[in-house]
C-alpha cells in the first residue's frame, strides 16, 4: 500500500529569530514560544514568516513583542494577537506581556511573499506537470446529489489527517463550498487576502477554500445569478490555479458543477493529473449521466479512480433501512465504468455508500464538516472511511506518479 503522509515544510526563514533548538536567556525562550503560532492563512510560523519585529524581556521579566501584519486590517489580525499574547505569556520567566503591532512597509512584505513563494514566481501555474500535488476532482453529472457535501467533508477529513489540503470550488454556477465550510456568514463570504499580486485564501478547518463566491464583490451571494460562458469559466479556473496561492499541497480537491461540460475539458486541460471520483445516488436515473460525466472526464485524460454512492439507505430506529432513492446505483456505475474504461482493463472501485442522515446535512448547513465532530454518525463515519482508503491507495493505482509520498530528508 502506499502511504500518503503529510509534507513537512523545507522552508527555512534565514535571519531574525536566535538559536530556538537550544534557548540561553528568556528572550530566546519567547522567540522559541512564538515560533509555536502559525500565520492563520499562511499555515506557517510567524517566526518564518518576518513577522516578529522585535523581543525584549526586561529583568523582571516584562517581554514587549513587536510584531507586523501584512495588510492593514489583515483579516486574521486578532487571531494572531491573541495566539502571540498566549504563547509569550506561557513562557519561563516571562511575569507580563506587552504587545505592539505594526504593519509590513511594502520591501517588508515583497520579503514576505518571497519567503512564502519560496522563490517561485507570482502568477505562475502551481499544478502544472512537475507538481506534487495529488489531484481529486469530484464530478457527478446530475445536480443535488451531495457532491459539494461529500468533497468538503473529504478536504476536513484529510486535513484532520494532517494532510496540506486545498479546496476549490470549481461550481461556479451553484457555489456552495463556502457555506458547507463555514466560511459565509449572513450571506457574507469570507474574503481571501490580497498581497500585492498573491491571492491568499481563507483557511477553515485546516483546509486551504478558494470560491467564486469569494469573489461577487458587496453581492449577496444568495441571490446573485453568476451566468457565465464556456470560456469565462475557463479563465476563472485558470486563474483560480494561477493566482491564489496554496502553497505546497498534499491533496487539492475540486467541487466541479454538475454536468458533462465545459468545466471537465478545462480541468482536463489545466490540471491533466486530475484523478475523478464520481458521485451518484442508488438512484438508476443518477447512475445514467454519472456514467456519462465520468467518460467525458475520461476522454479529457483524467483517470477515475472511483464512485461514492451518496443518499443510500437510511436507519430506522426499528432496524429497518428506509432506502429513498432505492438501491444499487453506486454499484451499477462502478460496473459500467469498469466495464467501459479502456476496454475493461480498468478497475473503477465503489470506494463507499454513503447514507441519509438528517445530522450530517445539518452539520454541513452549519459549517462545520460531519466528519469533524459526528462520531456515531454512520454518514460521517463512511467518508471517514473513504478518506482513509484515499490516502493509502492500492500500488497497482499508483503507476503515475507518487505525488504524495513525504521525502524524509523534508526537500522536496
Ligand atoms: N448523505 C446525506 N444525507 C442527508 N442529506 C444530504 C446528504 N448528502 C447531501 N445532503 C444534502 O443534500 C443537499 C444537496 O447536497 P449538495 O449541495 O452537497 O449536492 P451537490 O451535488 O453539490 O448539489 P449541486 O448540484 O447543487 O451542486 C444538501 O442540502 C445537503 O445537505
Ligand atoms: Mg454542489
Amino acid at each position: 500500500m502506499q502511504i500518503i503522509q503529510p509534507r513537512q515544510t523545507a522552508q527555512r526563514m534565514t535571519a531574525v529569530a536566535p538559536d530556538h533548538a537550544h534557548p540561553r536567556s528568556t528572550e530566546q525562550a519567547v522567540w522559541q514560544s512564538l515560533a509555536q503560532v502559525n500565520d492563520p492563512e499562511i499555515l506557517r510560523p510567524i517566526t518564518e514568516l518576518g513577522m516578529v519585529q522585535a523581543v525584549d524581556v526586561s529583568s523582571e521579566g516584562r517581554a514587549h513583542v513587536e510584531i507586523l501584519l501584512t495588510i492593514v486590517g489583515c483579516p486574521a489580525a486578532r487571531r494572531i494577537e491573541t495566539e502571540v499574547r498566549a504563547a509569550a505569556e506561557a513562557t519561563d520567566g516571562v511575569t507580563e506581556v506587552s504587545l505592539d503591532v505594526g504593519v509590513m512597509t511594502p520591501e517588508q512584505r515583497r520579503e514576505f511573499i518571497e519567503i512564502v513563494r519560496g522563490g517561485k514566481p507570482v502568477r505562475a501555474p502551481q499544478f502544472g506537470p512537475d507538481s506534487l500535488t495529488r489531484v481529486l476532482a469530484v464530478t457527478s453529472g446530475k445536480g443535488g446529489v451531495g457532491k459539494s457535501s461529500i468533497t468538503a467533508n473529504l478536504a476536513a477529513a484529510l486535513a484532520e489527517r494532517g494532510l496540506s489540503v486545498g479546496l476549490v470550488d470549481a461550481d461556479v454556477f451553484g457555489f456552495s463550498i463556502p457555506g458547507l465550510m463555514g466560511l459565509s456568514r449572513d450571506g457574507k463570504v469570507e474574503q481571501p487576502t490580497r498581497l500585492d499580486e498573491m491571492i491568499v485564501p481563507p483557511v477553515a478547518h485546516g483546509v486551504k477554500v478558494i470560491s467564486i463566491g469569494m469573489f461577487l464583490g458587496d453581492a449577496d451571494p444568495r441571490s446573485t445569478a453568476v451566468s457565465w460562458r464556456g470560456p469565462m469559466l475557463h479563465r476563472t479556473i485558470e486563474q483560480f490555479l494561477r493566482d491564489v496561492w496554496f502553497g505546497d499541497l498534499d491533496v487539492l480537491l475540486l467541487d466541479l458543477p454538475p454536468g458533462t461540460g465545459d468545466i471537465a475539458i478545462s480541468v482536463g486541460q489545466l490540471l491533466p493529473q486530475a484523478e475523478v471520483l464520481v458521485v451518484t445516488t442508488p438512484q438508476e436515473a443518477a447512475a445514467d449521466v454519472a456514467v456519462r460525466s465520468a467518460l467525458v472526464a475520461h476522454q479529457t485524460g483524467q483517470r477515475v479512480i472511483g464512485v461514492i454512492e451518496n443518499m443510500a439507505g437510511l436507519a430506522q430506529p426499528d432496524g429497518s433501512v428506509l432506502e429513498l432513492f432505492g438501491s444499487g446505483g453506486g454499484e451499477a456505475v462502478a460496473e459500467r465504468l469498469s466495464n467501459a474504461l479502456d476496454e475493461g482493463k480498468t478497475q473503477v472501485p465503489l470506494l463507499g455508500s454513503v447514507p441519509l442522515s438528517a445530522v450530517f446535512r445539518e452539520a454541513g448547513d452549519a459549517g462545520t464538516p460531519a466528519v469533524l465532530t459526528l462520531n456515531d454518525d454512520p454518514a460521517a463515519a463512511e467518508l471517514r472511511a473513504i478518506a482513509d482508503a484515499l490516502v493509502t491507495r492500492p500500488v497497482s493505482l499508483a503507476h503515475t506518479k507518487l505525488p504524495l509520498q513525504t521525502d524524509s530528508s523534508g526537500s522536496r
